[in-house]
């Protein structure tokens, strides 16, 4: 063989070689692109279970300065439930209020899957941009827990892997009589996902959080059920103790909604969930008295699995609603930092408004508190073991700027009284009113007499409205009318 056709056969060789390798080339990089590509794909359709994880993935490595994802455990089936944490400091614990939305619960209604992956998107790309995606980012902590329920959606079913429905599956906080230690405990039947959702929200200070589901377009706030544990009373308003803040909360995502405050069939686009039909084993009613978390349900499409055509409106009809819930519940109402005068250390006292009968607690380890309120005058109470307890009237702004009281507490035996330092708005130019009151015996006394007297005057009250009422029915010989709700025709929260 002559040298030179050799020396031709290796150059051919090394040819076809390189171009394999150009080729081959191509292929990884055409890959890494269509990858790199998930997050454009979000609004076009509903990402395979595998696929959400990727978009998870590559949403933390694009934002890293602001996300991380962590798991709060598996399905029924096996799979990993994540969730993406937005905030400047992901992880770190901080004196900042944490929300938390969550996607998917029923596995036939998905909308959230996609909403919240958009939602993070728009928050990193409108970061620099944007005062409230800043203030979403830089204040506090964001959890999405995109898909409750992977195993549902897969099976394209409402329940989980099972067979369970998980919004019948928690401990239910009316039927055990508001116990919040019992309630801590799953049910004998306790799926994985429900399981998972308790130790998550029991391990981090959630302030606030929000259920999407599909089935009508309204917002739904507790109570769900009655204490009966009936749905004999349904058509009655079951209102929790925060109601004005259940309803500020509701009727604020209503609002900033395309169209859910004009319903025809729900006023203000809000409802009372126990008044609509009443849930039993609910998450909501669950997060309230056990979580100590003010949770809503959101119904976000009439008809369940909208189709992928219509998923850009789906996103445009919430996308103010989901940056505006957050914000007014983490940093629109009462927070503060409760700390001992002495040395300055962190208490985790108790934290009370006057006619409000639900506590919350400052969370170590800042002994931070934060508590989501309708604008309006409230007395704040700040009570702990050994120490003098404090109160002072705050004005919660209309603005969302929140206000904020930072107290220290004396010593029970101390001379000083607690004294609160440091009252400001949480955004500059908020107005917010603010006036420090510490509890000295006198005013503790005044305090109790007034209560006395409030009493007294509710007692008279109330005595004359039933002789008043005893008389008419006398008169008429007439039940007074009863009112009907109709019942929607199907489940949906
Ligand atoms: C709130 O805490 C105070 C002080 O510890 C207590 O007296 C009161 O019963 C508590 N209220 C509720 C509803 O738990
Ligand atoms: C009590 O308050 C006064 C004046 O604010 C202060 O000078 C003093 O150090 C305080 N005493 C204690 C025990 O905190």
């Amino acid at each position: 063989m002559a040298p030179n056709s050799s020396c031709c056969q290796h150059r051919m060789l090394l040819a076809v070689w390189l171009t394999l390798l150009v080729l081959h080339g191509h292929v990884l990089v055409g890959a890494a692109q269509s990858s790199s590509k998930l997050s454009d794909q979000l609004l076009k359709r509903y990402l395979s279970n595998e696929e959400l994880v990727a978009w998870m993935d590559e949403f933390t490595h694009k934002c890293s300065h602001m996300s991380r994802k962590y798991s709060i455990g598996k399905s029924a089936g096996g799979a990993e439930l994540w969730v993406l944490e937005l905030s400047d400091k992901p992880g770190q614990q901080e004196a900042e209020p944490h929300f938390k939305y969550v996607g998917n619960m029923h596995g036939n209604e998905p909308s959230g899957r996609m909403l919240l992956p958009q939602f993070a998107e728009w928050v990193c790309a409108n970061y620099k941009s944007n005062d409230d995606a800043r203030r979403l980012v830089d204040k506090m902590h964001t959890h999405l827990l995109v898909t409750m329920n992977p195993d549902g959606f897969a099976a394209r079913k409402r329940e989980n892997g099972n067979n369970v429905d998980l919004n019948r599956n928690f401990p239910d906080p009316v039927e055990l009589k508001g116990s919040a230690e019992k309630m801590k405990q799953p049910l004998p039947n306790a799926q994985p996902e429900t399981i998972a959702m308790m130790k998550w929200t029991l391990d981090t200070p959630f302030v606030a959080s929000a259920n999407l589901h599909e089935g009508a377009i309204v917002a739904n706030y507790p109570f769900d059920g009655y204490a009966d544990h009936s749905e004999r009373l349904t058509g009655k308003r079951h209102p929790a103790p925060d109601d004005a803040a259940f309803q500020f909360l509701a009727k604020l995502y209503a609002k900033k909604h395309s169209f859910m405050a004009k319903s025809q069939e729900f006023r203000d686009g809000i409802t009372n969930g126990a008044q609509w039909y009443p849930v039993y084993g609910g998450m909501q009613d669950w997060n309230y008295l056990a979580g100590r978390c003010l949770a809503i349900t959101l119904e976000l499409s009439q008809s369940k699995w909208r189709p992928e055509g219509e998923l850009p409106s789906l996103w445009q009809e919430n996308r103010e609603a989901l940056l505006a819930l957050p914000l007014a519940a983490g940093l629109g109402g009462i927070s503060g930092t409760v700390v001992s005068a002495g040395d300055g250390s962190p208490l985790p006292a108790t934290v009370m408004l006057d006619g409000i009968a639900w506590n919350t607690s400052a969370r170590m380890p800042a002994g931070y508190f934060n508590r989501p309120a309708a604008p309006g005058s409230y007395t704040l109470r700040i009570v702990h073991p050994g120490y003098q307890p404090a109160s002072a009237a705050v004005t919660v702004p209309e603005d969302g700027s929140g206000v904020v009281a930072n107290f220290q507490l004396a010593r029970a035996g101390d001379k000083n009284s607690s004294s609160i330092r440091g009252a400001s708005s949480s955004r500059q130019g908020g107005r917010s009113s603010f006036t420090v009151t510490p509890l000295t015996k006198a005013a503790a006394e005044r305090d109790r007499q007034q209560k006395q007297n409030m009493a007294t005057a509710i007692l008279g009250l109330l005595f004359c409205i039933c002789g008043a009422m005893a008389l008419l029915h006398v008169c008429n010989g007439q039940r007074p009318r009863q009112r009907l709700y109709n019942r929607v025709g199907h489940v949906t929260e």
